[in-house]
């Protein structure tokens, strides 16, 4: 394996463009995001955790624009400035701020790497903790009252994308920033890889199992953005609630994934881009490795529906 230009630490956000702000941002605060920060052409959205913003939307014809990730160090933005293609280090003119260097991944779509962008105070949620028959009395003396929905998404995890490409855009994400297998799923040969989930190399850190995950389709584009939620109740109940507004699509679940392990629940935005809500995933640092699996093996569910074909098929240039 070679040694990569420089190992990213987060996935930071995912950046779309919509024709109507206001749209977007309705949708997402039924999502759980709260606004960050709005200008005449764009949306800054936010979770609990401390980042300044974690989904953005531009003013302009609904598309892809890409996804952008937290470099380590500035000198990291100077390494990546460094490749041909590269945009120089920018100041980014935006709210949050920071640095970046702007690269094209093999389908063309923009990565953002970042660094120093503007932090927050973290929001705290309320929830009590659930009892379970090995710890009964996590909640001793307590009552359980959920705090009402939408329930607050905490942080961004993870972006998908669908391409006829997937063994070159696999290699550029893992030899430009620093990704490492977590699992490689073929159908019928071995070398017939048709999907593969990659998350960042952190060391002995442990991380989410997936941070990016790459389909073999014929349409090039985003498959959807992901975020994490407090708990599966949360994943829960705010299913009920997105569904008792009656004005999203809803795209799949709610399951447990097999690759991943994460209770998952997918709605649509009002362009038809997917967005997940999920809780409880697997964390893995890099002792574990990779592995190679068949579709059969991999592609389930540990409970739930499987994917409908409007699921599978929903890549959004
Ligand atoms: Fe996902």
């Amino acid at each position: 394996m070679s040694t990569p230009i420089v190992k990213v630490t987060d996935l930071a956000w995912g950046r779309l463009r919509a024709p109507d702000l206001d749209v977007m941002e309705e949708f997402l605060t039924h999502f759980g995001m709260v606004r960050s920060a709005r200008t005449n052409n764009a949306l800054y959205m936010r979770g609990s955790d401390a980042p300044h913003h974690i989904h953005v939307t531009e003013k302009g014809d609904a598309k892809f624009v890409g996804f952008a990730y937290h470099a380590r160090s500035e000198d990291d933005l100077r390494k990546l400035a460094a490749l041909p293609g590269a945009s120089g280090v920018e100041t980014i003119d935006e709210p949050g701020g920071g640095k970046r260097v702007r690269l094209r991944e093999p389908n063309g779509y923009q990565i953002e790497v970042v660094h120093g962008v503007a932090e927050l105070p973290p929001i705290t949620v309320l929830r009590d903790p659930p009892n379970s028959g090995d710890e009964p009395l996590r909640r001793k003396g307590r009552l359980m009252r959920l705090s009402k929905s939408p329930t607050m998404i905490k942080r961004i995890a993870h972006g998908v994308m669908g391409t006829p490409k997937l063994e070159e855009t696999v290699k550029w994400f893992r030899d430009t920033l620093g990704f490492v297998r977590s699992d490689d799923v073929y159908a019928g040969s071995p070398d017939n890889v048709i999907g593969s989930f990659n998350r960042l190399d952190r060391g002995d850190d442990y991380v989410d199992h997936h941070v990016f995950f790459c389909i073999r389709h014929e349409k090039t584009g985003l498959n959807h953005l992901s975020y994490e939620v407090p708990d599966i109740d949360a994943v829960m109940q705010d299913h009920e609630y997105l569904k008792s507004l009656g004005k999203y699509e809803h795209m799949w679940g709610i399951g447990r994934h097999l690759l991943g392990s994460q209770v998952y629940d997918y709605w649509c935005d009002p362009w038809g881009r997917t967005h997940e809500r999920w809780a409880d995933t697997d964390r893995l640092n890099t002792a574990q490795g990779g592995n190679l699996l068949s579709a059969e093996e991999g592609l389930v569910s540990q409970w739930g529906e499987r994917p409908p074909a409007k699921f599978l098929s929903n890549i959004q240039p």
